[in-house]
């Protein structure tokens, strides 16, 4: 885009945002703003040589049931993650029983497209069957059957797609957002250890994929600085860490950008890369979670919580555009230290922001609205790479 073309696009928005009160609109659910963004060029092709452009896929996606998806995510993405489909409850719902099904059709996905493959998630308290922390009796598995079993799932998982996924999350959400160890059933019943132990299970097991640590929180000073001191000792005790993931689960008004960049700044000081995994950006009033992605965090229903059911207003359409285009522009002042940006979902309408930290509210998180339109946001990334 020719920079009278920006010229041009942002006097429309302006002039819809001046004239939407005089002429409203029928309203129909979640309608989309009037304002989108042309499709004036490829986000990927644009970011190429900065970073990976990722996005997470659902269960439909992976399926070939969303095909309107897929030309979304062939035109502009260059990376994939599994939302769902490799975790631990669905991978291995009952001891040494795999379900590769939807696994195996994600990872033959990306290596027809040429894409950039990342696994999600190895090691991760959420989303893990009951099973793997317990006997047949129910009683709590001792430190060696549970190692054991951390052992088995990674290997069985990583080397059955190794040489395919590029990298790993090998422990997700491991720490607080006060930087102290989450006491999960992995740290109780193993101890600290269960994190270098993963790690070397999974180096064992794909000689070649890079491992990451990923947690959401990241630009919490106190988070950053737990996240340092644990890659710290795990360097020193020689395990095989290579990068870490910041999730990016962002709103209107937190994080602070100065905070996101210090995070940044500092992972890749320890040596590693960083990546942004799950990027999103909710733009609707969220009850005090504490500004992260703790899934646990789960509050009723209220409708004031959830006030653009029917329509997203201009301004805040644009609020949220500027915002990505914020991050984007963090993200590419320090391409050299990040490798990959994930969206956590390729349209609106199918981001898990509409169903958390309160279920069935109509939220506008992505790049792509609920009709796989470009919205504004995209054009305003593109902006960045004139
Ligand atoms: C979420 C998925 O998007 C949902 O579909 C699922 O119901 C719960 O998990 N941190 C993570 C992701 O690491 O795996 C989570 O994904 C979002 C928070």
């Amino acid at each position: 885009m020719k920079p009278t073309d920006h010229r041009y696009f942002w006097c429309v928005i302006l002039a819809l945002a001046i004239w939407q009160p005089v002429f409203p609109q029928a309203a129909q659910r979640a309608r989309q703003p009037a304002v989108q963004a042309p499709a004036s060029a490829s986000l990927k092709k644009a970011l190429e040589g900065k970073f990976y452009l990722g996005a997470a896929l659902n269960s439909h996606q992976i399926s070939g049931r969303d095909t309107a998806a897929w030309a979304v995510l062939k035109e502009h993405f260059n990376g994939i993650t599994a939302e769902n489909v490799m975790k631990a409850g669905r991978i291995q719902p009952r001891e040494g029983a795999f379900h590769f099904e939807l696994a195996d059709r994600f990872v033959a996905l990306g290596v027809k497209e040429g894409m950039h493959i990342h696994g999600h998630t190895l090691i991760w308290h959420s989303q893990a069957p009951r099973w793997f922390f317990t006997d047949s009796e129910g009683k709590r598995v001792s430190r060696e059957v549970l190692i054991q079993r951390m052992k088995d799932h990674i290997f069985t998982v990583v080397g059955r797609y190794r040489g395919k996924v590029h990298s790993w999350d090998v422990v997700n959400e491991a720490l607080l957002d006060d930087g102290s160890f989450r006491k999960s059933p992995f740290y109780e019943i193993i101890g600290e250890d269960y994190i270098q132990l993963a790690f070397e299970f999974a180096r064992q097991a794909d000689p070649d994929a890079a491992l990451y640590y990923n947690d959401y929180s990241m630009a919490n000073p106190a988070k950053r600085a737990g996240v340092v001191s644990l890659v710290k000792r795990l360097q020193q005790a020689g395990a095989p860490i290579d990068g870490i993931g910041m999730q990016g689960h962002i709103g209107l008004s937190y994080p602070s950008l100065d905070e996101f960049e210090k995070s940044i700044v500092a992972f890749a000081g320890l040596g590693l890369v960083v990546m942004i995994t799950e990027l999103d950006l909710t733009v609707l009033p969220t009850p005090r979670h504490g500004g992260g992605a703790e899934i646990s965090a789960n509050f009723n229903y209220r409708g004031e919580l959830d006030p653009y059911v029917n329509e997203l207003p201009e301004t805040v359409a644009l609020a949220a555009a500027r915002r990505y285009q914020d991050f984007f522009r963090l993200f590419l002042k320090h391409h050299e230290r990040i490798t990959r940006v994930t969206l956590w979902g390729i349209n609106d309408g199918h981001s898990w922001r509409n169903h958390w930290p309160v279920r069935g509210r109509t939220d506008y998180p992505l790049l792509f609205d609920r009709n796989n339109n470009p919205k504004a946001a995209v054009e305003l990334i593109l902006s960045l790479t004139d």
